[in-house]
């Protein structure tokens, strides 16, 4: 891989995944436009991101990163927007204060569009038609002509990238993540449960901790770190033709970056060492992540990280596992210690989604809520064992009270998922589960600071 590298150079490489476009001269004529419009985020933003993940590479950090399977066009509203975030900034503030560790925030949103596949064809009732590959490139009502992929709607996704994004920095910054609000983040349906009662217990004493602040003296509207918060993007970047319209150059060091997203990073399907995504990858100087699934062998993860991360840089790799519950006690270990061993300094975060994805009896594409703690607890248990950080969760979840996943503390059944399952691809937690797994996953980080090796779960394997 010493070739020279472009951005377009990915386009010499096999890549997959690619969506069937009927007119090449209309995507080219949306890729050169694409390319003439401002970047979403800026080089300097993303290498405070790599920063940020470089603490959380060396143990003193920890990574939340989340949101929408895939986002829509059709839920483009402020109110998805400000739940989410919600939601979010609540996880962060349970982890920080409960596991008291700082937190990287980092949504998986504002150019979450585009997806892989298993099968190019979907059969529905005896008739085939082309696969949903996210909004950024056909439309998933099931006729012929709503599956053509259609150049136009990368010119839509950027637009609602942008928006969400304005919308998300303006919430960030301009008092809305002030920490003295951390009641007002209360949500209305969350009153009655559990979840809601130990989050006002840690409302409650993170107001008379500031309180206190207050009444020795200082001057808390002084101090940005808590009046505004850094909130990061992220997505796969899997339409390399897209990637490759927002790739720029920073005029103040000369390096390419992805400019769609601080933080984007390659699928578990498509992360083949000679492809055109590790090209494209290999070339932008953005913190970036790799999935790693139950079938990449240790020896392969390193020449990947050879090829991704040449020269070590704490921050730039986050390895995000997605083995499922069952089989993280049979992958994770080999990976850490070959990654340990070649003295490679990595993110260690853990995916306990899309390796537990399974059919309900009902049909529904599902996960239940304890196979996905399950696999979180193996992952702490096992960075325990190795003497490693386990460095951040990567979740699929939204702020609204859908009924995706199965169990979690209202334990939702077969029967109510077909209430309010809303999502456009995998299925999410909603607000309490997501809560519910902040709780849960500060518990293990306080063991994991107290140094308390837990006993590793069965269901590790190990
Ligand atoms: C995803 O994150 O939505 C996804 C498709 O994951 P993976 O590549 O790990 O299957
Ligand atoms: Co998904």
């Amino acid at each position: 891989m010493s070739e020279r590298w472009t951005p377009e150079s990915w386009r010499s490489k096999p890549v997959l995944q690619v969506p069937e476009y009927p007119d090449a001269k209309a995507l080219a004529d949306v890729e050169a436009q694409l390319a003439t419009f401002p970047p979403l985020v800026f080089a300097g933003e993303a290498r405070n991101l790599k920063k940020a993940l470089g603490r959380v590479a060396t143990g003193e950090a920890f990574l939340l990163q989340g949101g929408d399977c895939a986002e829509s066009f059709a839920e483009h509203g402020a109110n998805n927007i400000r739940d989410f975030f919600r939601v979010l900034l609540q996880m962060a503030v349970v982890l920080t204060y409960a596991g008291a560790v700082p937190v990287v925030k980092v949504g998986r949103i504002a150019g979450q569009f585009a997806k892989p596949r298993s099968s190019p064809t979907e059969t529905v009732n005896g008739v085939e038609l082309p696969s949903y590959r996210g909004d950024i490139v056909n439309d998933i009502a099931f006729t012929r002509e709503a599956r053509v992929p259609d150049p136009q709607r990368q010119l839509m996704a950027y637009r609602q990238s942008a928006a969400t994004l304005n919308l998300l920095r303006a919430f960030a910054t301009g008092g809305y993540a002030n920490l003295g609000s951390v009641h007002q983040w209360m949500l209305g349906f969350l009153k009655a449960s559990p979840q809601s009662r130990r989050y006002k217990e840690l409302a409650d004493r993170i107001s008379d901790a500031l309180n206190f602040m207050r009444a020795c003296g200082l001057d808390l509207e002084s101090h940005p770190e808590l009046r505004a918060t850094d909130f990061y993007t992220s997505h796969e970047a899997l339409l390399l033709g897209y990637e490759q319209a927002m790739t720029r150059v920073d005029s103040t060091t000369g390096d390419w970056y992805a400019t769609s997203g601080h933080m984007i990073w390659i699928g578990d399907r498509t992360r083949q060492l000679d492809h055109g995504h590790v090209e494209y990858f290999r070339g932008i100087k953005n913190p970036i992540g790799l999935k790693c699934g139950p079938s990449l062998k240790p020896d392969e993860l390193l020449k990947l990280i050879d090829v991704l991360n040449p020269d070590n840089e704490p921050g730039r790799l986050t390895l995000i596992g997605r083995f499922g519950s069952d089989k993280v006690g049979e992958h994770l270990p080999n990976m850490i210690r070959a990654v340990k061993r070649e003295g490679r300094v990595v993110v260690w975060s853990c995916d306990p989604m899309h390796g537990n994805t399974i059919t309900s009896t009902s049909g529904y594409k599902t996960r239940p809520f304890d196979r996905i703690l399950s696999e979180v607890k193996s992952f702490f248990a096992i960075h325990a064992a190795e003497g490693t950080h386990a460095g951040g969760v990567h979740l699929e979840m939204t702020g609204k009270d859908v009924t995706e996943c199965l169990g979690g503390a209202r334990a939702i059944t077969d029967e109510d998922l077909n209430d309010r399952y809303h999502t456009v691809c995998d299925p999410r937690l909603n607000a309490e589960q997501s809560i519910d797994m902040a709780f849960l996953v500060a518990e293990l980080l306080k063991q994991e600071r107290a140094g308390k090796a837990q006993p590793i779960p069965a269901a590790a394997g190990l």
